[in-house]
């Protein structure tokens, strides 16, 4: 029979604009666990990270807080479940002495932060402190030992002190101080980017610093050992990864690092603005975000060749999207807002490190208040939750979760000549069996299609909430503190084990099944 040549060309019609985007959930062959520990944060005492971020003093009358630790700050961040909290620094922790950080406030010496804009550091903030802070937001401290700057015997008794419970010289001068039990921290830094700020060392000379510091640090927790993280490559530096792991044993390393930034160029003040961004400089922080994936695939394959039983963690405990600061702000505190071109960032790494959580077990997010891709900045007595921050509350569900592989066909996000995949996607069963997907959506003008096969999953209902907003630079201001946020998504469909999505231009989305 001759079809009628309305009907061909409106079957050519619907072949060109449908659906291209395929993802498939593999619903029953989860085997690796999303350690929640992949949605760490770090505060550096650089800018307005820790005082007038997370610490206000304890004497702050305005501002409520709980010996000197902000109080909305505390509620936000345990909404997102921070698993742990990587302190004090970054290229800070590598000038950082820290019983200049202990006993009376009164007493303890003024410093130069000779990293972050030449201001005096007055040590107010210190280990107490810290841990202290981390108790009630119900996080796992990380500290990152000095290894530039300090002596092994330092970074020794800072091991002691915090968590010795017998009598000993520093579990003695900790008692004095104020705290009877140990804190029992389990993940220690040794060092900070020795390859630059923690030192310009080689990598051969930073391995036999490392075995030497490492040796020392050998305190329990419980009945475990600490976990130390040797200072790791900057993003594509294979031969930094590889000669670590050539030189130290396994039983000395349970973790090594990885940083990469999405930054536009290293270039003082070329690193584009955080909010007047043009479509050129979008497509390259795209570029630069999805690159986490090849950096993680290469790294972990020469993490491959010498622990092929993958004992030794990869630890990304620098990553976000870095711009120029904010006009008439000092050049050293690093403070920048944050648009949905940062919740699309933070989604598709998040999706990124759920795809490799066999090797990566811990990130961290650069930096939690007031520096680079925050998820909460403050204003006097205000606090501001970024798109970011939603990202981050919207993705919790994984935490702990049993990855589920996902294969993704995408549609591309094309610029001029080059192009990327617009879809990004990550799915998890949490132990009540629920099953979550996560989907962004970085195009910021074409919204997708996507079908999605749920490969051996009968579902009988789909949920979801959406973060998107009609333009790419959208941001929440201090007159606006709710422009972005998460709302209810309509845009899902469930017949049998299909699921169809449509994703609005610039979007992340949570399902639940
Ligand atoms: O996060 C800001 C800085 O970036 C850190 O101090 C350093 O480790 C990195 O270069």
């Amino acid at each position: 029979m001759k079809k009628p040549i309305l009907l061909v060309a409106f079957i050519c019609l619907a072949l060109v604009t449908s659906a291209q985007n395929k993802v498939t959930i593999n619903t029953d062959e989860g085997k690796h666990i999303i350690s929640r520990h992949i949605y760490g944060h770090f505060a550096e005492h650089l800018g307005r990270c820790i005082y007038d971020g997370f610490y206000v003093g304890e004497n702050n009358a305005k501002i409520p807080n709980k010996s000197g630790v902000r109080l909305d700050v505390v509620n936000a961040l345990k909404k997102l479940k921070i698993p742990n909290l990587r302190w004090p620094g970054g290229c800070f922790a590598d000038t950082y002495h820290w019983k200049d950080g202990i006993g009376p406030k009164s007493k303890r010496p003024k410093i130069v932060n000779t990293w972050w804009g030449g201001v005096t550091e007055d040590n107010s903030f210190g280990t107490h402190d810290f841990l202290n802070m981390c108790e009630l937001l119900g996080t796992e401290p990380y500290l990152a030992g000095n290894v530039g700057s300090g002596t092994v015997q330092d970074l020794s008794e800072w091991v002691q002190y915090v968590n010795f419970e017998k009598n000993s010289p520093m579990s003695n001068l900790r008692q004095q101080n104020g705290r009877e039990a140990p804190w029992n921290v389990r993940y220690w830094g040794v060092g900070n980017e020795a390859w630059g700020c923690g030192g310009n060392m080689k990598p051969d000379y930073y391995a036999n610093i490392y075995r030497q510091y490492s040796t020392f640090m050998n305190a329990k927790v419980g009945k475990e050992k600490i976990f130390r993280i040797a200072s790791g490559a900057s993003d594509n530096d294979y031969n930094w990864t590889e000669t670590l792991m050539k030189n130290i044993p396994s039983s000395m390393m349970e973790g090594l690092a990885m940083h990469h930034y999405s930054v536009l160029s290293w270039g003082e003040g070329k690193k584009g603005s955080a909010t007047q961004f043009s479509d050129q400089e979008y497509f390259k922080t795209m570029q630069q975000a999805l690159l986490m994936d090849e950096l993680i695939e290469k790294h972990s394959a020469v993490m491959d060749k010498y622990d092929p039983e993958k004992k030794i963690a990869l630890i990304v405990d620098e990553w976000g999207g870095w711009y120029n600061v904010e006009p008439g702000t000092n050049p050293g505190f690093l403070y920048q807002q944050n648009t949905m071109r940062d919740a699309v960032l933070a989604g598709a790494t998040l999706n990124i490190f759920h795809k490799h959580c066999e090797r990566v077990r811990m990130a961290n997010l650069a930096q939690a208040i007031n520096v680079l891709q925050a998820v909460i900045l403050t204003k006097g007595d205000k606090i501001l939750l970024t798109p970011t921050y939603h990202v981050l509350e919207m993705y919790n569900v994984h935490q702990d979760a049993t990855m589920l592989p996902v294969s993704v066909k995408s549609d591309d996000f094309i610029l001029e000549k080059e192009k990327l995949p617009a879809v990004s996607v990550s799915a998890s069963r949490d132990k009540a069996g629920k099953v979550h997907v996560s989907l962004v959506n970085i195009d910021p003008t074409k919204p997708q299609e996507i079908s999605v096969d749920l490969k051996g999953l009968k579902a009988t209902g789909v949920t979801g909430r959406i973060l998107t907003s009609a333009n790419v630079h959208d941001h929440n201001t201090f007159e606006n503190l709710t422009k972005i946020k998460p709302v209810v998504f309509t845009g899902a469909k469930l017949t049998g084990d299909n699921l169809t999505v449509t994703l609005p231009p610039v979007s992340v989305v949570v399902l639940e099944l």
